[in-house]
């Protein structure tokens, strides 16, 4: 094979493709943003090197960057998301170094981040700091000089909690390049958070246990992004829908979308459907375990395991806990079975497919304009974290609607003059 890799089986590659071929089909923006690469070739000359999911979409991504003239490597950000065939039709089929094993160990998994770090990218994607961090690690001094001679551009960050860790190190003066910060992005926060993870958390819930939504009580802990997504779909099955926020901005927002607001602890004797989706810990406790009723369901849709808190459900239950069906655990607390799902990891990635490749098809439109925008920018930046840029998302807005064959208004320069003049 013609490019460097560490895959665990290159046979595998026809699979691989069919599956990238699915997403493909299913990316109408990231194909779009290909097309104009491929006749501009913004990327020429450029090495990028990405730690992500190694994943159909992503490997839909990577084309993407390809096509616009990119040298890309590749490694898993996370060992236990890499679909191998996907691993290997990126190896075979497009010639892409790519380094990822599903379940890989800690040191093959270092190992995997170093070869994609050793070739010096002028870009880098990262899902987690992984690829940052280990740049960063083999000397601040070397990525500085690479900074001021422009051969380093920058990177990008997909996670929210990736952001904040390079927030503290570019406030402690230790980040040496300059760095997008694509979770804050307003057309990703609408159709990740709100559309994807709304929908895909309902699909794991109901997946994992076919219970009716239908005429079911659904509370919902946290009216974020997310919260607002789970509880719109949920009313859109026909359950009522209880809120629970501790932000009274969110709470009278909910109260005005029409959902009923109240406490957890009030809530928890009235549910059927527990839904967590704060960011925060011990949202549901052993107090609302106490008051919930037979066959309560709970389910977290938070980024860590912590929202429910499983340890006080254990010992609330003492012994009397066993599995039920794949994926939901029964405790018997007082006489009530509580029904858990996936240990209270994301449901919607444990028990069902996580986000549809729709949804990737925005956020990984927004990480390739985010690349190309480096690109533009080059020289120009401070090793410092950076928002998207307004006009990235207007345009993977624009690109989408294009897509769907939907034209809006366009302001003529008189509305132009009076809005600036009279406008908020
Ligand atoms: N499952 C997924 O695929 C997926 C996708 C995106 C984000 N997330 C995660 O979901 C969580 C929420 O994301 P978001 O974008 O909606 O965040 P957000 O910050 O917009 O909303 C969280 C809301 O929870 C509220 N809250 C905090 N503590 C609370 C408590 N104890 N009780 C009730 N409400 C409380 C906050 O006031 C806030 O309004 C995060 O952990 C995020 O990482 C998961």
């Amino acid at each position: 094979l013609a490019v460097d890799h560490d895959v665990a089986d290159p046979a595998l590659a026809t699979a691989g493709a069919g599956r990238i071929a699915w997403a493909a089909a299913r990316m109408p923006v990231l194909r779009s943003i290909g097309q104009r690469f491929g006749e501009a070739k913004p990327f020429a000359g450029i090495r990028i090197g990405a730690c992500l999911h190694v994943t159909p979409e992503t490997a839909v991504l990577i084309a993407t960057l390809a096509a616009g003239g990119a040298e890309v490597a590749l490694c898993a950000s996370n060992p236990l998301s890499t679909k191998d065939d996907v691993a290997a039709s990126l190896v075979v089929d497009h010639e892409v170094a790519t380094f990822a094993r599903r379940g890989e160990g800690v040191a093959v998994y270092a190992s995997h981040v170093q070869a994609v770090a050793s070739r010096e990218p002028h870009i880098t994607i990262d899902d987690g700091c992984d690829l940052i961090e280990r740049l960063h690690s083999s000397g601040p001094e070397r990525l500085r000089s690479r900074v001021a001679a422009a051969d380093l551009l920058g990177g990008t960050e997909d996670t929210t909690t990736g952001a904040a860790h390079l927030r503290a190190m570019a406030a402690a003066g230790v980040l040496t390049y300059p760095v997008v910060s694509l979770s804050e992005a307003t057309t990703r926060a609408m159709a990740d958070n709100r559309y994807g993870t709304g929908q895909s958390v309902l699909d794991g819930i109901v997946r994992a246990t076919n219970t009716l939504l239908a005429g079911a009580k659904v509370v919902v802990a946290g009216y974020g992004n997310c919260g607002r997504g789970v509880a719109a779909r949920a009313r859109g099955m026909g359950a009522s829908v209880i809120v629970t926020e501790a932000n009274p901005l969110r709470a009278l927002e909910a109260v005005l979308d029409g959902y009923e607001v109240m406490t957890m602890r009030a809530a928890a004797a009235r549910g059927n459907v527990f839904v967590t989706a704060t960011g925060n810990r011990d949202v549901i406790t052993a107090a609302d375990f106490a008051e919930m009723p037979d066959g309560a369901i709970l389910a977290n849709a938070g980024h860590f395991d912590v929202e429910i808190d499983v340890k006080a459900l254990a010992e609330l239950a003492g012994g009397r806990r066993r599995p039920v069906r794949p994926g939901v655990e029964e405790f018997t607390v007082g006489g009530r079975g509580l029904l858990l799902l996936c240990e209270g990891r994301l449901v919607n990635l444990a028990a069902a497919d996580g986000n549809p490749a729709q949804v990737m098809d925005i956020s990984f439109a927004v990480q390739a304009l985010a690349c190309e925008w480096l690109v533009r920018h080059r020289g120009e930046l401070e090793p410092a974290v950076y928002g998207v840029p307004a006009e990235i998302d207007g345009q993977v807005a624009s690109l989408k609607l294009a897509t769907m064959g939907i034209e809006v208004d366009e302001l003529s320069p008189g509305q132009l003059a009076y809005l600036k003049t009279f406008g908020g």
